[in-house]
């Protein structure tokens, strides 16, 4: 390992860390534009400029690697005015836009102009203007601010896949720009905005909106879809402004989806702010006792016949209560599979992804079956891309054939495609089986479909016959798209219909088998399933067709107005922040359950949020960890049957239009107009 000297203190480094890096070991803080610690270094701004002993000029630190013996200086006067000099190149160009900049206040030029800028210009000529580019409705541009660091190119080069930016002409004519003008076609299009470090790519739908230190900041996890990345909810007053990633190298690294990203205005709309009971036919506002007794009421007459249906964002401590609370009237009918998966809920290493979303870089060969990973979990695409990008793991995909930003061998779109897999002994197959790292990640579309448990038992028997699952590695990995679907499956939902799922369920209110139905933030069903006797209790945020279809409406919180626990497809247990209040008289959810049950003679025993999170950690190995992901003993999942030849389908046909929520932003309804009629992973055949 190198050892060098930095200001005359020794410090020793891994190889081919660079000097600006070795400087940082030792808590000295390098300017730096175009230096990002994810992106290729291009070294073109020159602001981490330092000296090195032996070398005629200063130099670029962030693109030199540091080497036995060197002696580098980061603070000495030649330096300082070195960085003097490039700051004054830069601001040569730059408007004084500061006062209506949305960088203002978090802008990295403005922030080092402090220590190494003039008061005053020496420029006498005209400034340079350039026209701003057309990014789509997320990413807004005001080009004539760009410093030219590239760090946006490289982005979407390398962490995006998607090379849509690029630097045209020269000298004083370059201009960073889109070659066509068109909205990027990218679900990370969002992360242009924070890799660059001025105010030339800012949020669209925030420009105007806020300062950053009028905000309040909430360290949060994103729900919208099961990979849970860490975010911070930045709030002013009652209204969430913004949603900015968080790094967790575990899960999301410093990236965020556009839909997690821009969808936060669809909290604010379509809101469900006080209960309802239907009178007559018609839903009648009500205060919370009467619409708790209602609902009470109907879950207490049906009894055994009551039954509940977890949504995709509804948190783990309420669904703990719901089903305690089904439990104290006699009932164990709860499920969580809204949109029609069958899969073993028996055996947890059968629905978890196992080889953890970080052990992704690990994978040497991966197998994508029945899945669009690029929209059902954009982050974790993002790793494999990632993977590809390091240059050590072959991709092969059985199902839609779409583009997923890197390449892969096309092996078939159905059940037909994975049996000629585990019957050849050459090619992808004998490649998966002598591979260090497999890995088979395998999409929900390979389970929405009647023969799913068979499917799952076939997808059990070829991982254990290719060395995918095995004493020392697991390498089945199940891509879940709802929140918390794995927090359900934890705490026993979908025991109760094990072999035939919501469908059996909806089957049993339509024969009377079931005559309550407790929906907990569960929108996905399609009401004119539910049988027209059946009491329908909805409890949720969004107002729409499952609360249309209600009896009773509890208005629920969403993800931002409640502190609750969710766990993510690792089996990762995270929590969320209360960062505003529920709108009107909406409740925190776990409250409004244990209200319910306060109705009657025995209410549930609990009366903090911290009681249910310690009885949970008591009694549930899954949340005796908190951030870890949930390593399952090894065993043999799935069921027995015939599998049909129908094609693998993706069951998200609408990346931006998911949920509730996103389906009342304006915003995501713009990007369906702009990007989705034309994004490339509509069309087939560019990859394979
Ligand atoms: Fe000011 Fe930074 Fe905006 Fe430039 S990019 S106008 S320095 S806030
Ligand atoms: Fe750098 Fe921003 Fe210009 Fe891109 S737009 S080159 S990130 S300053
Ligand atoms: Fe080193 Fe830009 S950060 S040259």
């Amino acid at each position: 390992m190198p050892k060098l000297t930095i200001n005359g203190t020794e410090v020793e480094v891994e190889k081919g860390t660079s000097v600006l890096q070795a400087c940082e070991q030792l808590g000295l803080e390098i300017p730096r534009f175009c230096f990002h610690d994810r992106l290729s270094v291009p070294a073109n701004c020159r602001m981490c400029l330092v000296e090195m002993v032996g070398a005629p000029k200063p130099i670029a630190s962030c693109a030199m690697s540091a080497a036995d013996g060197m002696q580098i200086t980061t603070n000495s006067d030649r330096i300082v005015n070195a960085r003097k000099g490039v700051m004054e190149m830069l601001l040569v160009n730059h408007p004084l836009d500061c006062p209506i900049c949305d960088q203002g206040g978090e802008c990295d030029l403005q922030d080092q102009a402090v220590g190494y800028g003039y008061d005053r210009g020496r420029y006498n000529e005209q400034k340079r203007a350039v026209t701003d580019k057309y990014l789509g409705p997320l990413v807004k541009t005001v080009m004539t601010r760009c410093i030219h660091c590239t760090r946006c190119v490289r982005f979407s080069d390398e962490i995006a896949g998607v090379p849509e930016m690029g630097e045209i002409g020269r000298g004083e004519h370059t201009e960073i720009g889109n070659y066509i003008e068109n909205a990027i076609h990218s679900e990370l299009s969002g992360n242009l905005v924070d890799v660059c470090p001025v105010g030339a790519l800012t949020s669209k739908p925030y420009a105007f909106h806020a300062r950053p230190w009028e905000l309040r900041k909430t360290q949060s996890i994103d729900v919208l879809d099961a990979v849970g990345a860490n975010i911070r909810v930045d709030a002013r007053g009652g209204e969430v402004m913004r949603i900015l990633p968080r790094l967790h190298e575990g899960v999301n690294e410093e990236w965020l989806g556009d839909r997690s990203r821009y969808a936060l205005d669809g909290l604010t709309r379509n809101r469900l702010d006080r209960p309802y009971v239907r009178q007559n036919g018609k839903l009648v506002a009500a205060d919370w006792n009467s619409a708790l007794a209602a609902a009470h009421n109907a879950l207490v007459q049906a009894g055994v016949k009551a039954a509940a249906v977890a949504g995709d964002q509804a948190d783990s401590e309420t669904l703990f209560l719901v089903k305690e609370f089904l439990a104290s009237i006699g009932s164990t009918a709860v499920e969580c599979r809204q949109d029609g998966a069958l899969f073993d809920v028996s055996q947890p290493t059968g629905w978890l992804f196992n080889p953890t979303i970080a052990g992704i870089e690990k994978a040497d060969v991966v197998l994508i079956v029945a899945s669009n990973p690029r929209w059902e979990a954009t982050l974790l695409n993002a790793r494999i891309r990632k993977a590809w990008m390091n240059g050590h793991v072959e991709i092969a995909v059985i199902g839609p054939k779409l583009d997923l930003t890197y390449p892969y061998e096309y092996l078939g779109e159905g059940p037909e495609a994975l049996d000629t897999l585990m019957r050849a002994r050459s090619g992808f197959a004998k490649k998966l089986k002598s591979a260090q790292r497999p890995m088979i990640l395998v999409g929900m579309g390979a389970f929405c479909r009647a023969d799913g448990l068979a499917l799952h038992g076939k997808l059990s028997d070829f991982s254990y016959q290719s060395n995918v699952i095995r004493d020392d590695w697991n390498g089945f990995g199940v891509i879940h798209t709802a929140a918390n679907r794995v927090g359900a499956l934890a705490l026993g939902y979908g025991q109760h219909f094990a072999d035939d799922g919501i469908a059996g369920l909806l089957a049993q209110t339509r024969n009377g088998g079931i005559k309550t139905l407790y929906l907990v933030e569960a929108d996905e069903i399609n009401p004119d399933q539910i049988g027209k006797d059946c009491f329908v209790i909805y409890q949720g945020h969004h107002g729409g067709k499952m609360a249309a279809r209600a009896d009773v409406i509890l208005p629920g919180s969403a993800y931002t107005e409640k502190t609750a626990f969710y766990v993510n497809l690792e089996g990762r247990v995270q929590s969320t922040r209360q960062a505003v209040f529920p709108p009107g008289e909406a409740r925190e959810d776990w409250k409004i359950v244990r209200a319910l049950s306060g109705i009657g003679n025995q209410p549930l025993p609990y009366d903090q949020l911290v009681q249910i999170r310690r009885k949970l950690a008591e009694i549930n190995p899954f949340f005796a960890r908190i951030d870890a992901p949930y390593a399952a003993p090894a065993a043999k999942f799935g069921g027995e049957g015939s599998v049909s030849s129908d094609s693998f389908v993706s069951p998200i046909t609408n990346y931006y239009q998911s949920c509730a929520i996103t389906r009342s932003s304006p915003t995501m309804a713009q990007c369906v107009e702009e990007i989705l009629t034309t994004t490339p992973t509509k069309r087939t055949g560019t990859n394979g």
